[in-house]
């Protein structure tokens, strides 16, 4: 059977269109595959958010070069918001790659998937072929025995906000924001395809409005979270301009909604976040989180920062060090400002680089107290999350998520994948906390999230050899 491998960088919507290309790809009969070797066809999802992603990209298009000429008819194909920037050179660049599609091709992706089909039919080489290099994931392959329980469901496309630092808007256009009718569809199959947890995605999606009848997205999340069969909800990302008071309402009043949100702020500096064009003050983010946490009590709230971006002073990021000590986020995303070709910022005086990176360790030190004190107090209780798969440091323990977004990891002990299929959701005694999450002991697993659980008695086994 001819194989596909897909590989996903960057956000949410990536890995939303990862999905749309694996299911299109089942559907004209392909088995979707998790090394690259086995695969008739590799597909490669790429970002250009930032340029570390972007080099990522092209340093992995020369990596399956070796691939292509073990095997001549192995199909290369990126796609992606890179695939949208650079659609005219990719291919003098990276000749061996044999198509790209740009973020509004997906459609076109798929019907090649399927016309490709046939060439692989009965395809004994894919066996044969024998590799020149050994090969290293970088980034997520999509498919996996527990990727089906989380399922990415696009409720728009594009941005139409023009922040001065970002190529989202350039390379996937502006809001197109689908039907209400067509997402319903989308979730229901998604639930009648085993998902217990629906992440409504886009790039600000509380900004979302139906096309016909422009109802707003708190509707749009009362009408998903009351689907039939529907476990957890949750979605990303949110603009700190378009959080109503109505928003807040809705989310504090639906119960199998996510205790998390993820509301970027980017800087706690006035004259920076005018520069960014954000559309906010620092008093407006304040004043829209004091309604969030009145309404929603005890949710995470997480967010992104950057440094660095032009015209960035020593005293405007004293003010991003002195926002993140008071709103302590219980997660954020950290980046120095990185130029985007086409984008405005890029053109201004930049902030040199020893600079930038050193305000990027303060800020992570920073809000790293926040974040182990919120995991911290995790411990000594035991806490529901959904299985992720075993954990990619340390294969004898899985690996969950709890949903407030914390990653938790236990010993899994004789428990095999087939078990944690059956009974996804766990209950972890949390003994430990770090940065990037919790650890403790596997105590109890449940089929659905509001069941009883089983209880679980794992021995963790001593290493005698260490002790020796
Ligand atoms: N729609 C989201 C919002 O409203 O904030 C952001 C989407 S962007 C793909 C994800 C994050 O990447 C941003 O919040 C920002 O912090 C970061 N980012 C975007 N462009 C960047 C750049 N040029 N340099 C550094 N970080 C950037
Ligand atoms: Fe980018 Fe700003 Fe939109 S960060 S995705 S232009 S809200």
């Amino acid at each position: 059977m001819a194989g596909i491998y897909i590989e996903t960088f960057g956000c949410q919507m990536n890995e939303a269109d990862s999905q749309y290309i694996a299911d299109r790809a089942t559907a004209a009969g392909y088995a979707i595959v998790a090394e690259p070797r086995e695969a008739s066809v590799v597909v490669l999802n790429t970002c250009t958010v930032r340029d570390n992603a972007e080099r990522r990209a092209y340093g992995r298009m020369q990596h399956f070069r070796a691939l292509k000429r073990a095997d001549p008819s192995l199909k290369l194909v990126v796609c992606g918001c890179l695939a949208e920037q650079d659609r005219d050179t990719m291919q003098l660049v990276a000749p061996h790659v044999d198509a790209v599609f740009g973020t509004s091709e997906l459609v076109r992706l798929g019907d090649a998937l399927a016309s490709w089909r046939p060439q692989f039919a009965d395809d004994e080489s894919s066996e044969e072929r024998a590799l020149t290099a050994a090969f290293g994931g970088t980034a997520d392959c999509i498919v996996d025995r527990f990727s089906h329980l989380r399922a990415f469901v696009t409720v728009q496309r594009g941005c139409s906000y023009y922040c001065t630092f970002c190529i989202v808007p350039h390379v996937r256009g502006r809001f197109d924001h689908r039907p209400s009718a067509e997402i319903l569809d989308e979730v229901r199959l998604a639930l009648s395809s085993g998902a217990r947890e629906i992440m409504l995605v886009g790039q600000t999606v509380n900004a979302y409005k139906d096309p016909a009848s422009g109802a707003d997205f708190a509707g749009l999340l009362e009408t998903v979270a009351g689907l039939e069969g529907l476990e957890r909800l949750t979605f990303v990302t949110s603009h700190p301009k378009d959080c109503t008071d109505r928003l807040a309402h809705a989310m504090g009043r639906l119960p199998n909604l996510n205790p998390r949100f993820h509301l970027p702020v980017q800087s706690g500096a006035n004259s920076v976040l005018r520069r960014m064009n954000r559309k906010y003050t620092v008093e407006a983010y304040l004043e829209r989180i004091a309604v969030f946490r009145e309404q929603c009590p005890g949710w995470a709230l997480t967010t992104d920062l950057i440094v660095g971006f032009p015209g960035e002073t020593d005293d405007d990021f004293e003010q991003t060090l002195r926002l993140c000590e008071r709103v302590k986020f219980a997660q954020a995303f950290m980046f120095v400002y990185s130029p985007r070709r086409g984008t405005p910022a890029a053109l201004w005086e930049q902030v040199p680089s020893e600079v930038a990176t050193q305000r990027l360790r303060r800020l992570i030190a920073t809000v790293d107290g926040g974040v182990r004190a919120y995991h911290q107090a995790k411990v000594g209780t035991t806490v529901r999350a959904l299985v992720q798969g075993p954990s990619r440091k340390d294969p004898s323990k899985i690996a969950a998520r709890t949903v407030d977004n914390v990653t938790v990891v236990a010993y899994a002990g004789e428990l095999d994948e087939d078990s944690f299929v059956a009974a996804p959701w766990i209950d972890v005694a949390v003994d430990d906390a770090r940065v990037w999450g919790c650890s403790g002991r596997l105590v109890g697993m449940s089929k659905g999230f509001a069941g009883e659980a089983t209880a679980v008695h794992i021995k963790e086994t001593v290493d005698l050899l260490g002790v020796i």
